[in-house]
């Protein structure tokens, strides 16, 4: 059986994922209780540790009207924790979901937004989301395709 470890489990996101990722494997669910993300190493460690076919992570820093003061943080919850994410799930041969935000587009298009369509974050925390994807796609080197999920496909309200 897969075993896919959510990174993130205790948030809204993460709350929904732990209803039906289980239906896909054996899920391994982290919280920050286990795994804090400003320690990168940590990271590592939990990611070697249970050894996964698929790493998801739900977790972020959303504190969205913090976000421009608490800039380090923001910056490691949310650009350097998936990039080692991102270069674990490549050492195992891992893939890795990186759930992202649709604020990573500038919201000019008049159509849905596809994979294919270049991001224009605007604020910070969309410019982290962007730095996020960017590398994490980097490091595993597949067409990573954006995770951006409408809140009526996760059960959850939006932000
Ligand atoms: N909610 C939606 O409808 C929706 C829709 C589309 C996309 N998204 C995206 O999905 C992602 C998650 O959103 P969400 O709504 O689930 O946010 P959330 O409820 O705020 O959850 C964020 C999660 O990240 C964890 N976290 C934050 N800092 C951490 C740290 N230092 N170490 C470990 N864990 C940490 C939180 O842990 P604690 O619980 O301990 O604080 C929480 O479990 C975001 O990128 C968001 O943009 C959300």
């Amino acid at each position: 059986m897969n075993r896919i470890l959510l990174i993130g489990s205790s948030g809204q996101v993460g709350r929904e994922l732990q209803k039906t990722l289980p239906s896909l494997g054996n899920l391994i669910g982290v919280s920050r209780e286990t795994l804090d993300l400003t320690q990168l190493d940590q990271i590592r460690q939990v990611i070697q540790e249970a050894q996964p076919d698929l790493i998801v992570n739900a977790a972020a820093y959303t504190a969205v009207d913090k976000a421009e003061t608490e800039t380090e943080l923001a910056n490691l919850i949310n650009a350097a924790a998936p990039t080692v994410m991102a270069e674990e799930a490549q050492c195992l041969g891992t893939a890795l979901i990186h759930i992202s935000t649709d604020y990573v587009f500038d919201g000019t298009k008049n159509t849905p937004y596809t994979e294919d369509d270049l991001p224009n974050p605007i604020g910070l925390m969309a410019n982290l989301s962007c730095l996020a994807k960017r590398e994490s796609a980097e490091f595993t080197r597949i067409p990573l395709t954006s995770a951006m999920p409408s809140s009526e496909q996760l059960g959850c309200m939006a932000h």
